[in-house]
Parts: C-alpha cells; structure tokens; sequence
C-alpha cells in the first residue's frame, strides 16, 4: 500500500503536471486506471485479506483512484485550454493589413441581354430552340431560299471547311428550318447564340451573337410582326416613347422583307436595329408546309448591337479581349438576374 501511495503521489505531484499532449495524458492514466493498471491490480489483492484489512485498504484504493480521476481530468482541461490559445495565436487576424482585392468576376453584358431578351419573349409566349453552330450548307443556305450561286451568298464571308458543305452558320436563320422541319404549326420560338462571318472592325467581329425569332400560324400577317417588335423593343429598351418603323428590304427568305429602325422619345434619329419580313412561301414548302395554309413571320437581330446601344458602348471589339478593366466596367452582378430566368437557372 505504502508503494501505491508513493506511486499516486509522485504521479499527481510530478508526472501529471509536466504532461503536455492528450494522448501521453491517455497513456499515463491507463497505466493506474487502465484494465490491467496499478489500481485494478491493487484491488486483486484485496482478496488475500481479512474482512477488515479489505475494508480499510479498499477504502483507500478508492481514494487514490479518485484523486487521480481528478487529476486526469484537470490536467486534460488545462491541455485543451493550451490548444486552443495555441491555435487562436497561429490563426490571429491581422487587423493593420490592407483589405484583399473583390476579386468577385461579372456577367458578360453578351450572357446578362441574352437572359433579359429570353426573359422577355417567354413572357409573349416564345419558347427557345437550339441550333448547331457547324451547319451544312442546305441548313445555312439552301433551304433558306439562298440557292447555289445566288448573290446574297457573297454578303455573307462564309467561313467555309474543307468540305465545302459544312459551314459556320453565317446566322441563327438556319434554326428556322431545323426546327420547322417535320414539325407541325404553330410555330413561336426564338434562338440565341454564335454566329460566324470573316469581318473584323469596330463593329465586325468574326464572332457575334444573334437573335432569331419565327412566328408561323393560320393567318399572321405583319401586324402581328409589328406589334411584336413593338412589345419586345419597348421592354428591352425599357422606354414607352420607343417608335419603331419599318423600311423595305431585301432578305432572300422572307417576302416582304423589311428592316426595323427605332427612336427615342420621338427624336428622329433613327436606328437601323433589325431585319424581318414574312416567311417566304419557297422556305415554307422547303420545311413541309403549305404556304396557302400557313403564313408568319421572322426577325434577326445582333444580340451585340442592341448591348452597345442600350448600354453606351462604342467599340464592339472589346467584347471579345477578355479585358477584366472592360469586364468591370461594363460586366452586370451575379445576382442580377431576370427573375424568370433565376426560376430556371436556380
Ligand atoms: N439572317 C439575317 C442576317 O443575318 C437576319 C434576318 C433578317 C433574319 C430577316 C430573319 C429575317 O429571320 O426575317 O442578316
């Protein structure tokens, strides 16, 4: 017993202080406290004594096991205590330090009209439909009422591929008979996206965007085209005193054809800001339809022109340098997003 004691005392007094990890902590208590430690084998001997010797010496043990439960169990607290004041030292803040940089990226102006322009033709009732943006010659072309050797051929600057039936579309029109085709009216859709033509100055860029819309149906005429372009410009622009006209025009695949200009707050300083005209009866049939039972009409326009003009921008250019000063400048806030669109993107 006397061994027991001298054992606990020099354990509390010198052992247990001078310990610094949990797990040497863990190691020290299981050697008294463990299954096979110093104080489960003291009590084994317990057995060897009379009822009264085993009374004052259990007493004892117990004792000792409790003041070392104790010391364990403060000693442990002192421990974690010293962690944590260790790792709040290595992860202090440094309040003098200059903030960091937002490094927060925007929306590209290209992505932020898109949203607002689906947003838009959602609310009158257009759905979306895609498009290859490698497309074959008939698709691009032919069957847009633009035959082989037909002049208007030559204003497109066709990027061509070695097999000479395959090209970057020139516009999103080829969307028209891909999703026409075999399909049965009415038809109410618009497409977005690339387009590709071999031109580059300030408002040339071999890579843009457009906005192709169809509307085919019994009985639609121009006034519905009118109304509209008239609807959608006015919302885009967010102005009521929008005016738009229409100028004659040529487009192989509508008949009539016309081009849209429009002006604010009855300035008369018009804008040229898109083409359109009524489906031509060749690309009707070309899809399967009868042009005497159905009619409608189709628009295009450049997604990057009415961005520079509805948010001041001069040079069409930048839009594709990937210049982060230009990108925060005219670049739009993650968060602000149309909400018809936020409901579909989340
Ligand atoms: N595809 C024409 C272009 O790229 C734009 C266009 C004009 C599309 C009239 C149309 C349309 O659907 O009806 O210049």
């Amino acid at each position: 017993m006397d061994n027991l004691s001298s054992k606990v005392e020099h354990c509390i007094s010198s052992e247990i202080p001078r310990i610094s990890t949990l797990k040497d902590l863990d190691e020290c208590k299981h050697r008294f406290l463990g299954k096979s430690g110093l104080i489960i084998l003291e009590l084994k001997k317990l057995s060897a004594l009379s009822v009264d010797e085993k009374k004052s010496f259990g007493q004892q043990i117990n004792s000792f096991k409790d003041i070392l439960i104790d010391a364990f169990e403060k000693q442990k607290a002192v421990i974690e205590e010293k962690e944590v004041e260790k790792k709040l030292s290595s992860e202090l803040v440094d309040l003098t330090l200059p903030p960091r940089d937002n490094v927060a990226g925007s929306v590209h102006p290209i992505t932020h009209v898109k949203r607002q322009v689906l947003e838009i033709f959602s609310s009158m009732g257009f759905t979306f439909r895609d498009g290859p943006e490698i497309e074959t010659d008939y698709y691009n072309f032919t069957a847009l009422n633009i035959p082989e050797h037909h002049p208007a051929r030559a204003m497109h600057d066709t990027f061509y591929m070695e097999d000479e039936n395959i090209v970057l579309r020139t516009h999103t029109s080829s969307v028209q008979i891909r999703s026409m085709e075999n399909n049965k009216p009415p038809f109410k859709f618009i497409s977005m996206g690339r387009t590709y033509r071999c031109d580059y100055d300030a408002t040339h860029t071999p890579m843009f965007h457009q906005i192709e819309g169809v509307y085919i149906d019994k009985n639609i005429n121009m006034s519905h085209l009118k109304g509209c372009l008239n609807d959608f410009l006015g919302k885009f622009f967010d102005k009521s005193d929008i005016s738009i006209r229409m100028r004659p025009s040529y487009f192989p695949f509508t008949e009539p054809s016309a081009e849209v200009d429009i002006s604010i707050a009855k300035s008369n300083n018009w804008l040229e800001i898109l083409g359109c005209g009524m489906v031509h009866p060749n690309v009707l049939r070309n899809v399967g339809l009868n042009p005497e039972e159905y009619q409608g009409f189709a628009f295009g326009m450049g997604i990057e022109r009415i961005t520079m003009l509805k948010y001041g921008m001069k040079d069409l250019r930048p839009f594709f340098d990937g210049d982060l000063r230009w990108s925060k400048k005219f670049g739009f806030s993650a968060f602000d997003i149309p909400s018809l669109i936020k409901d579909v993107i989340g």
